[in-house]
């Protein structure tokens, strides 16, 4: 699979305004075009004389049984790259049995995501007024999430630079945000909860019942202070780049939080610029559960051209063709399932 041609493609389909929504980072964008190469860099020390005649890719997080760890990070705006944005990415997540998380600013309701059959998670952005977001807690949990991810990195919005109009002034206002009912509430009710701290953890189990993972973590110490506030699993993240610019990037950051949290049963898992599967098969073996895409799932809805078809198809052939590609560098590592993917086979 080359995800770079799906980029190309998707930026010739796509309004000016909104590729940049999509590929910008934060300030410089340091974060942002550092994070493949991050994971180019690392290098495999594959096993020989192993049986691979058999390979499954098959995964479990949190009790979920998937048929890929490849799976799709909460993207906002997702029906600015496509008319059905969220709807069509989560017919191709439920055909390829893997697992989406959900963007609190969807633009697709939770009730017709859920329609499909996905398995979902929903992701947190805790409001200044928490009457609403609680409200879209409890609409999700109806609606058939599963567990909650708390972005843990977005206490403020970091600063993006833009040549032209951001993309929210020209995508219509029933495309976004469609399940925070903020009819009639100030604008600054949408804002950003900027104090936002590890008991939050709880009050979001309390209120749903449900898991909590937390989204946006660097740090060892941050996650074992997640863990032990009762997170369920750690979301390695820097945003994509778009928050705090010259951030570390996730490959570099993973490794230290993988082994802090090892053999704690708190779940790992990891995305940003992962691009290949040479990257996923790094990425688990150095501790991940799972990987998130977020850009590639965004450019797979937009790409309209020849080989592929955009919307659910064109999701559905990425997670598929990235999911065979690790299946056959798995196989070439001498691994024949996700358990066998351990650190010795990177460094
Ligand atoms: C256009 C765009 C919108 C995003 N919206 C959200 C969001 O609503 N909530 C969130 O937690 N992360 C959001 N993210 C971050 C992604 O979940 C994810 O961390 C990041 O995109 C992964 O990096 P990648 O794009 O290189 O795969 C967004 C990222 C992009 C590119």
């Amino acid at each position: 699979m080359r995800v770079d041609e799906l980029e190309e493609i998707a930026l010739r389909c796509l309004p000016p305004e909104v590729s940049e929504y999509f590929n910008q980072g934060a300030f410089a964008g340091l974060t942002t075009s550092a994070a493949p190469g991050a994971w180019d860099r690392l290098r495999l020390r594959p096993r020989v004389l192993r049986d691979v005649s058999c390979v499954s890719t098959a995964a479990t997080v949190l009790g979920h049984e998937v048929a890929t760890p490849i799976m799709v990070a909460p993207t906002a705006l997702q029906r600015a790259a496509h008319p059905e944005g969220e709807v069509a990415t989560a017919r191709a997540v439920a055909a390829t049995s893997s697992l989406m998380c959900v963007s609190s600013n969807s633009g697709s309701t939770f009730e017709d995501i859920a329609a499909t059959g996905v398995q979902w998670w929903l992701q947190v952005y805790i409001r200044r007024d928490r009457g609403l977001t609680l409200a879209m807690l409890q609409r999700a949990r109806a609606a058939g999430a599963s567990a909650m991810v708390l972005t843990a990195d977005t206490p403020v919005v970091g600063y993006k630079r833009n040549a032209g109009q951001p993309a929210t002034d020209v995508i219509p206002a029933e495309h976004q945000r469609v399940n925070l009912d903020a009819i009639g509430l100030p604008q600054s009710a949408l804002e950003h909860a900027a104090d936002v701290g590890p008991d939050d953890i709880g009050w979001l189990h309390e209120v749903t019942g449900l898991p909590v993972i937390v989204k946006g973590v660097l740090r060892e110490d941050d996650a074992r202070m997640v863990a032990a506030a009762g997170a369920v699993a750690v979301w390695v993240s820097n945003h994509g780049g778009r928050q705090l610019d010259q951030s570390i990037t996730t490959a570099e950051a993973l490794p230290a939080i993988a082994s802090a949290l090892s053999g704690t049963g708190t779940e790992v898992y990891v995305d940003g610029g992962i691009r290949k599967a040479e990257h996923v098969l790094a990425a688990l073996s150095l501790g991940a559960k799972a990987v998130f895409l977020g850009r590639p799932v965004l450019w797979a809805l937009a790409a309209g051209g020849d080989v592929h078809q955009g919307g659910r198809a064109g999701v559905a052939h990425l997670l598929t063709e990235l999911t065979g590609d690790l299946a056959h560098v798995m196989a070439l590592a001498g691994a024949r399932n996700v358990a066998e993917l351990s650190p010795d086979l990177v460094g």
